[in-house]
């Protein structure tokens, strides 16, 4: 079985290659085509893999490529996890929001639509392409902002395309470390929009243990969402968000302490690869070692801003595995064993939320099996919910639009309808600063 990687040369590529390499059942993936622009990333990713494959036995071959039709062809999944503008174009991205006063983090507000705006256009010729050259390859989407661009390649691929993202799963298992359950176990009641979501039950043995956490404040407060969001706020919700609508509930304080730290987490991520890649270039050097040193302070530092202005101190040391692999690699086995499974991923609602249409990419509970993954039914969101859902889905649909004609006036409309921009002067004021600054953004007219 042949999986492509595009974005082969990325960081956390060997985080993928590694679930592979534990994986001995049939079916297996044999070869993995690292795809990527820059030649130079691609080999150093690939000898992290060769340091990672030395002592295994039957490791999947690697194969690294800068051909983008070469790298589909005859795929049967497709990974797709790019970055278009590299982290330099995250850094700018947060940069030109925080001088206009608002949010530039790469997912959620103003810096979210910057970079869709620069990520459609390049996903959707990815889904153009895969759709001709590798006709029933399963396409897999961590490219971020992963809903909106999940939704734009959907349009090109249907039900092919399934858009993933490790935040849910972690919500999952933290909320059901503390009640004691087993998180294989535990069905989470969870929905919304990628980075939009809460979860609103968590039953074991058919009883929602939820409610036992809501009215336990030790409890409550001893896990990563009780420290970021505080137990006061969770018990009014009655639910526990993702740890994304941080910045919604406390959007003053994470601005503020965004436009106070001494680097934006894309100016730190991009410094920090920068050093990575420059050591792997350096012959005789220790890949894995390097990689693995780097790997772990960026899990350490992830959301260390948000953390800071709640107060919440170090991440837990379970926290620090991040998990988005294992979640693809579920996935895969699923569809390609027939092995039913439910995961929490990003599909065509279909009717699970009617305040949407049946095209809108939700993130949701799914029933996966051979024939793909189906959206399981769920409980409607409350007022407040449904309202920031469907504000941020009428902000994706501006975005998509503006990919597609290319107007100024409708990215214009994207972000002044965002809830975490106050005024349609900054709207205007953005497009003017990015157009400035990325040249991805020139089609826009
Ligand atoms: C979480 C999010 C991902 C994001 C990742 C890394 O897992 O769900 O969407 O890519 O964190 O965040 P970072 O700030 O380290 O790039
Ligand atoms: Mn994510």
């Amino acid at each position: 079985m042949k999986l492509t990687i595009l974005g082969g040369g990325g960081f956390r590529v060997p985080l993928v290659y590694g679930a592979l390499l534990g994986d001995r059942g049939e079916g297996r993936v044999t070869d993995v085509v690292l795809h990527d622009l820059d030649a130079g990333r691609l080999s150093a990713v690939a000898r992290v893999l060769a340091e990672q494959a030395a002592d295994a036995l039957d490791a999947p071959t690697v194969t690294a490529t800068t051909d983008l039709d070469e790298a589909l062809r005859g795929a049967d999944f497709i990974f797709s996890a790019i970055r278009v503008g590299g982290l330099e174009g995250r850094a700018a991205d947060e940069r030109v929001a925080l001088d206009q006063g608002v949010l530039g983090q790469e997912t959620v507000g103003a810096g979210g639509i910057a970079y869709g705006l620069r990520t459609v256009p390049v996903a959707v010729d990815i889904a153009r392409r895969a759709a001709r050259l590798a006709p029933d390859a399963w396409l897999i989407n961590f490219t971020n902002p992963a809903g909106l661009v999940t939704e734009a390649m959907s349009r090109h691929l249907g039900d092919r395309v399934i858009g993933i993202c490790d935040s849910p799963v972690g919500l999952g298992r933290r909320i059901a470390r503390v009640l004691g359950a087993e998180p294989r176990e535990a069905w989470i009641d969870y929905v919304g929009l990628n980075h939009l979501g809460w979860v609103r039950g968590l039953h074991v043995a058919g009883r929602d243990e939820l409610p036992r956490l809501l009215a336990d404040p030790d409890l409550l407060g001893s896990f990563e969402e009780g420290k970021l969001f505080g137990t006061d706020w969770l018990r009014s919700l009655g639910a526990i968000p993702n740890e994304y609508l941080h910045y919604y509930y406390f959007n003053r304080e994470t601005v503020r302490a965004y436009s106070r730290a001494e680097k934006t987490r894309g100016a730190f991520l991009r410094d920090q690869q920068a050093r990575f890649y420059e050591e792997m270039s350096r012959p005789g050097s220790a890949a894995l070692t390097a990689w693995d040193r780097t790997r772990a302070e960026r899990e350490a530092t992830y959301m260390s801003e948000n953390r800071e202005t709640a107060g919440a101190g170090e991440r837990d040391a379970d926290d620090l595995s991040g998990g988005y692999e294992k979640v693809a690699l579920a996935l895969m086995r699923a569809i390609a064993r027939d092995e039913r499974t439910t995961l929490i991923l990003n599909v065509r609602n279909q009717g699970t939320l009617s305040v949407l249409d049946a095209d809108a990419v939700i993130e949701v509970p799914c029933l996966v099996d051979a024939n793909g993954a189906h959206p399981v039914a769920v409980a409607p969101l409350p007022d407040h919910a449904t309202g920031l859902v469907c504000a941020v889905k009428a902000v994706e649909r501006e975005v998509l639009a503006a990919a597609e004609s290319g107007s100024r006036t409708t990215a214009v409309k994207a972000f002044a309808l965002h809830p975490l921009v106050d005024s349609v002067n900054v709207a205007r004021n953005l497009v003017d600063g990015y157009t400035a600054v990325h040249p991805g953004l020139a089609y826009l007219t």
